[in-house]
């Protein structure tokens, strides 16, 4: 049976990391339809809007979108972000933004004296409420009066579903489960949260349940990342610590992420947890790790988990033998890493 996947490669480094993603995908010899969607921040000067109206239909039948990144200068963050990634999230409940964190034998990582295997942490992000649930308003606009509110929103059955997830997924790995909140500064929804995690905590008997605040957590992760095995956050949250996460796997360009609904059979997403990095758009020398990892994830999603560990594999092998993009510590291309990585599945085919 073939796999209908939508492409969403978006903005700035979105398509360039998308294309080495999608030719190792391809290199796995499993049967997969691409479906592009054009859709990001040109469609938006053309079209007034991020997604087309009917972005739900457009989708339907496919099973998963790899997605780039989306954002560009000429469109203000907090419209494109919203009108196209937190709308996916949000609108198709992907509830769960699973994020691992794990430095690779080879990668430069930036705490002296640490190494692969000292850092191998998975991230469960609340994905639809908290920090983003997208409450608030603003008024008086102008006016030395004006205001901002942004709400926080925290349901019971929000932090219950997201919170029992990760506690599995502690389960079946190292068997540690830090919560991460600011209930001391904050009163209501954190303090909702820690209420919420102690409970379940009494069903995973063998989790070793913690809460910590996410300030000292930030610290910690610098300090002893071997201490920790999977962290649950809410939002905004997960979203500061997957990137000092990224920052200590060798890069922004190394981390991936999957949006999903554990348990129903919808649609997830894909997509490094990097943005469009404008910065180096178009010079072809974007770390494509994060989007191929991502597209590991995804074939996780979509029942191939023999293909998944093949390409995980082969991102491994080129991770610790080269070719390597800049930011970590190589001089190559985008298109050399996709290369290798191809390459590399090429011959652990032949192998067996
Ligand atoms: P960013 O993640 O795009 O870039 C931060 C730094 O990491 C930059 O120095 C960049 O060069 C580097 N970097 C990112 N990806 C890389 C890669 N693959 N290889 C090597 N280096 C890489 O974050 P920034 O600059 O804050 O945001 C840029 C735009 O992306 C904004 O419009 C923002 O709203 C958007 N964004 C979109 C996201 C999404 O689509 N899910 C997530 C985060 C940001
Ligand atoms: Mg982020």
């Amino acid at each position: 049976m073939s796999h209908r996947v939508a492409v969403l490669a978006g903005d700035g480094v979105g398509p360039e990391v998308v294309a080495e993603a999608r030719r190792a995908v391809d290199a796995l010899g499993i049967a997969v339809e691409w479906a592009e969607l054009p859709w990001g921040s040109a469609w938006y000067h053309e079209h007034g809007r991020m997604m087309p109206e009917d972005w739900a239909e457009q989708l339907s039948g496919c099973r998963a979108v790899l997605l780039g990144a989306i954002g560009d200068p000429s469109v203000p963050d907090h419209v494109s972000l919203w009108g196209s990634i937190l709308e996916l999230r949000q609108r198709l409940d992907l509830w769960a933004n699973l994020r691992p964190c794990r430095l690779l034998p080879g990668v430069p990582g930036p705490l002296a004296g640490r190494e692969a295997g000292d850092f191998d942490v998975l991230f469960v992000r609340e994905n639809t409420e908290g920090e983003y649930a997208g409450v608030g308003g603003r008024s008086h606009r102008g006016l030395p009066g004006e205001v901002g509110v942004e709400v926080s929103v925290f349901t019971r059955a929000g932090c219950e579903r997201v919170i029992r997830l990760a506690f599995e997924c502690a389960a079946q790995r190292r068997g540690i489960l830090t919560s991460a909140t600011k209930s001391n500064a904050s009163r209501f929804g954190y303090v909702l949260w820690d209420e919420v995690a102690a409970g379940i905590a009494g069903e995973f008997p063998s989790v070793r349940y913690e809460r910590v605040l996410v300030d000292a957590l930030a610290a910690r992760m610098v300090r002893s990342p071997d201490s920790l095995d999977v962290v649950v956050a809410s939002n905004l949250f997960a979203d500061i610590l997957t990137d000092l996460g990224a920052a200590l796997q060798g890069g922004m360009g190394m981390a991936a992420s999957a949006n999903v609904a554990p348990g129903t059979s919808e649609i997830g997403i894909f997509e490094p947890v990097h943005g469009s990095a404008p910065d180096i758009a178009g010079q072809g020398i974007a770390n494509p790790a994060g989007a191929i990892w991502s597209a590991v994830l995804m074939l996780e999603h979509l029942g191939e988990a023999d293909a998944a560990a093949r390409l995980l594999h082969a991102l491994e092998d080129v991770c610790r033998d080269g070719p390597r993009t800049r930011d970590a510590g190589g001089t190559a291309t985008t298109v050399e890493v996709g290369d290798a990585v191809v390459a590399a599945l090429a011959t652990a085919q032949a192998a067996t």
